[in-house]
């Protein structure tokens, strides 16, 4: 039962609530087409914080409460007295007496804890340092969508400590899958949670595999997903990761290494010219449009399983 739960980790889950989640986002996504929403969230407030920009996710978690009949309540950091210094604890209590769910998207994951311990409600992760998860689950929809499963291998070229992989490495180790990172040495993720990743992925047969060259990490892929080399947060360091990546562009000549079938992903906003070429994040093999829309059903599916 997840009703009460909060989603800041898919490692947090069990691989039953992600299949869960999975099936939800597909019934969810029917019930739009067909105007037949059930309206899970009938007379519940929601509140979305957003201490970092967004499109995808603040439109998509509007309009997901509002489908399901909630009210959602968006609260930009510098609207709020956050912005003035008030603790993430006291904000937490104040919501807990006026909503009955928090979303939030993050400078420091370690808000996210804070908001869910004070509260004592459900909170979803709308995009912290550490991951994205509800990002993966859209990926995921739509690789489900394209080839009728999960079971394709996946190659991420880029930053090998990006909260989006991240989010990714988790389904991907919770569900037994495989996928192929090509990132520089330098960048890999944070020990801590590559443990978590690598004990999930001993249990569940995944294979998570790291590659200095994407050239093999891209062989035979049926996937090639990427994500902006200068995350929220890090302008402070573009000019190093930048230079770190720039051999880890996709471009039209490595596409050709993938499958033949192979589709091209990225969670948006994209930077054509650094992490990808606009040829292919405009071409044929590019889905980051479906992967967009389906930010709506997976959202809906969270809202109306977690709150
Ligand atoms: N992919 C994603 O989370 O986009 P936004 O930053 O626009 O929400
Ligand atoms: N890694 C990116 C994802 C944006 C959706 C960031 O954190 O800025």
């Amino acid at each position: 039962m997840l009703k009460g739960n909060s989603l800041l980790c898919l490692l947090d889950l069990e691989k039953e609530d992600i299949e869960r989640i999975m099936e939800v986002s597909f019934l969810m996504k029917n019930f739009v087409k067909t105007n037949s929403v059930p309206k899970s969230l009938d007379g519940k407030r929601v509140a979305l914080i957003f201490e970092k920009p967004s499109t995808r996710t603040r439109v998509s978690m509007e309009s997901a409460i509002y489908l399901l009949g909630g009210y959602p309540i968006v609260l930009n950091k510098s609207d709020i007295q956050l912005s003035r210094g008030e603790p993430v604890e006291d904000t937490a209590r104040v919501l807990a007496r006026f909503v009955h769910g928090i979303g939030a998207r993050v400078l420091s994951h370690e808000s996210l804890i804070k908001l869910k311990e004070y509260s004592g409600l459900p909170v979803i992760n709308l995009l912290s340092n550490l991951s994205h998860p509800l990002q993966a689950l859209a990926d995921f929809m739509t690789i489900k969508e394209k080839f009728g499963t999960y079971e394709k291998p996946i190659a991420f070229v880029g930053d090998g400590g990006d909260n989006v992989l991240v989010s990714l490495m988790a389904f991907v180790a919770k569900m037994g899958l495989e996928l192929r990172v090509a990132s520089p040495k330098e960048l890999r993720p944070k020990p801590e949670i590559w443990k978590r990743i690598e004990e999930e992925s001993e249990k569940s047969g995944a294979i998570i595999e790291f590659y200095d060259d994407p050239y093999f990490a891209v062989r035979g892929s049926f996937v090639v997903y990427t994500d902006v080399w200068v995350s929220m947060g890090e302008e402070n360091i573009a000019n190093k990761k930048k230079e770190l990546l720039k051999n880890y562009r996709v471009t039209t000549d490595l596409m050709r290494y993938a499958s033949k079938d192979a589709i091209f992903m990225h969670c948006l906003p994209a930077m054509r010219g650094e992490e990808v070429d606009a040829e292919v994040i405009d071409g044929k093999q590019s889905v980051v449009w479906d992967e967009a829309e389906n930010r709506l059903y997976t959202a809906m599916s969270v809202l109306s399983l977690f709150i």
